[in-house]
């Protein structure tokens, strides 16, 4: 309860955070630009990245209205203990997470529920292409961004058929991590459910993570089930990304970040590339 009321008094960050200040158009936008806005915001939105007609043809598959997966080909090892070993596709929000809720009390929560999730799906041809292209462009973006070094890990493509209890706003770790989002479909509204993140959030990380794990710890996450939940944070906060096809999304994901709750009934697919330390 005291969290709900802090989380209302609390929206730091508030100037210098509109969107305008991280979104560029690729084609008029120098590199350096869009890596000092990574690094001093968290987050960057470029618009007209890839052609948006070539990934409607070559990601077709994923985008049609009719794409389902058989529950015999879906894959999730029991075997393999960090989840980002995995062989996809799963379906997320299969098992329910326990919270505490607002008034303290347990209540079950079936997370990003209507999400698929494919790990390092195999990637053909042009798809391939596409793939390089965002992996080329931000080790470049993260080359000028970062004292430190980054390499390229795993790639996914997230499938959120109407996700209404996505996993609240929260962050990966503190220490540097990136991930590059290029949209296949995307999304005009909030009620749609777009991806956000909370500006300036990298800053003080270490020091806000640790108050964030100790609070969540001792007390409980009341917005989802991880001690890196973000629950001292407002969704007023967050500001949300409206693109569409061909836009490419950074953020640092030691920033806030997640998903709105999609209230419609609305699909959105992205190709997801993870950058980490060397
Ligand atoms: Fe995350």
């Amino acid at each position: 309860m005291l969290r709900r009321i802090l989380r209302q008094l609390l929206p730091l960050n508030s100037r210098n955070n509109g969107p305008c200040h991280f979104t560029f158009d690729y084609k008029s936008s120098s590199i350096e630009e869009i890596a000092y806005a990574l690094r001093k915001f968290g987050g960057v939105h470029i618009k007209n990245f890839y052609s948006s007609s070539e990934l409607v043809e070559v990601f077709n598959d994923y985008l049609s209205d009719s794409f389902t997966i058989p529950d015999n080909k879906i894959v999730y090892d029991f075997d393999v203990k960090d989840y980002h070993h995995q062989r996809g596709p799963v379906i997320r929000g299969s098992v329910a997470t326990e919270f505490t809720n607002r008034f303290g009390r347990r209540e079950k929560l079936f997370i990003d529920s209507g999400m698929i999730d494919f790990f390092s799906p195999k990637l053909e041809g042009k798809q391939q292409i596409a793939s390089d292209s965002i992996v080329s462009f931000t080790n470049n973006v993260l080359a000028l961004a970062f004292s430190e070094q980054f390499s390229s890990g795993q790639h996914h493509i997230y499938i959120y058929n109407s996700v209404k209890t996505p996993r609240c706003f929260h962050r990966d770790c503190y220490v540097p991590r990136v991930k590059s989002f290029l949209t296949l479909k995307g999304v005009d509204s909030l009620e749609q459910g777009p991806y956000g993140f909370h500006p300036f959030s990298h800053r003080l990380r270490w020091l806000r993570f640790s108050i964030l794990q100790v609070i969540n710890f001792i007390f409980g996450s009341d917005l989802g089930g991880s001690y890196t939940d973000s629950t001292l944070t407002s969704s007023r906060q967050i500001v949300p990304f409206f693109n569409t096809c061909g836009d490419l999304l950074i953020t640092r994901q030691d920033c806030t970040h997640g998903d709105f709750p999609c209230t419609v009934s609305f699909k959105k697919v992205v190709l997801v590339q993870n950058f980490f330390l060397r």
